[in-house]
């Protein structure tokens, strides 16, 4: 605790620290993820690409977890279409307020926002797709927030994560500190939550079809597959 302080990490948060960090900070939250592009963290392009291995089809359902101010939703609305449908869940109302401004501010008749948990939320009974970026994370029961989302999936459907995380090579690794503070540490990330390994769950619930090494190891993509139940 001491040398976490020390360097200035900021300690394991709970829900309750997250709630109150998001709440000061929903307003600048969309110009702050800006800001990561001056240390070439090109979070737009990742959100692209995470969301293309979905593999969605228009009018599927998709819940998007941790969905902060929604600024997946643009994307994902390219993907699932009008008939679609988007359910955005989160567990701090200030960006849910933000979130709400931006379905007003398109006129999606489409996006439902849920005040939620992540390791609590109970899905819809059947899901085509579920999403989370820069959120698991910071939720210490990722674990059954994918095993709850595993269930909900239809089969040959995809759980998607874009997270941070500790990188492995060498010089990464030891300026992985330095980087939480400054990169993550500003959204509530600490370095342990950053060593936290959601991908392992998305192997253990589902089938793990891709992960992608972003920015050095730093950040990731994992995508897992509900199996498709063989045919007699
Ligand atoms: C870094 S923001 C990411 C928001 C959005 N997914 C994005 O990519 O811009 C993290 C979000 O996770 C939410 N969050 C943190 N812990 C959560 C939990 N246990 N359940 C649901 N949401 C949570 C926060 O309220 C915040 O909106």
């Amino acid at each position: 605790m001491a040398a976490a302080a020390k360097s200035g990490l900021l300690e394991n948060r709970d829900s309750d620290g997250l709630i109150s960090l998001y709440r000061k900070r929903a307003k600048r939250y969309d110009w702050s993820t800006l800001l990561l592009y001056f240390v070439g963290f090109r979070h737009w392009a990742y959100r692209k690409r995470a969301i293309h291995s979905l593999a969605l089809n228009p009018s599927d359902t998709v819940v998007d977890l941790g969905c902060g101010t929604g600024l997946n939703f643009s994307l994902l609305q390219e993907q699932v279409g009008p008939r679609g449908r988007i359910i955005g869940v989160d567990l701090t109302d200030a960006m849910l307020d933000e979130a709400n401004a931006r379905i007003a501010a398109h006129g999606w008749s489409n996006v439902e926002l849920v005040k939620s948990d992540a390791a609590n939320y109970v899905f819809p009974s059947s899901v085509n797709g579920i999403l989370s970026t820069f959120a698991l994370t910071l939720v210490a029961e990722f674990d059954e927030a994918i095993r709850n989302g595993a269930l909900a999936l239809q089969p040959g459907k995809r759980f998607v994560i874009l997270d941070f995380k500790r990188p492995s090579g060498w010089f990464m690794y030891k300026a992985a500190p330095l980087l939480a503070k400054f990169l993550t540490g500003p959204f509530g990330g600490t370095i342990e939550m950053a060593s936290r390994k959601p991908w392992q769950s998305l192997e253990k619930h589902l089938a793990l079809i891709q992960f992608i090494n972003l920015y050095l190891g730093g950040a990731y993509i994992a995508a897992g597959e509900k199996p498709v139940p063989p045919t007699c």
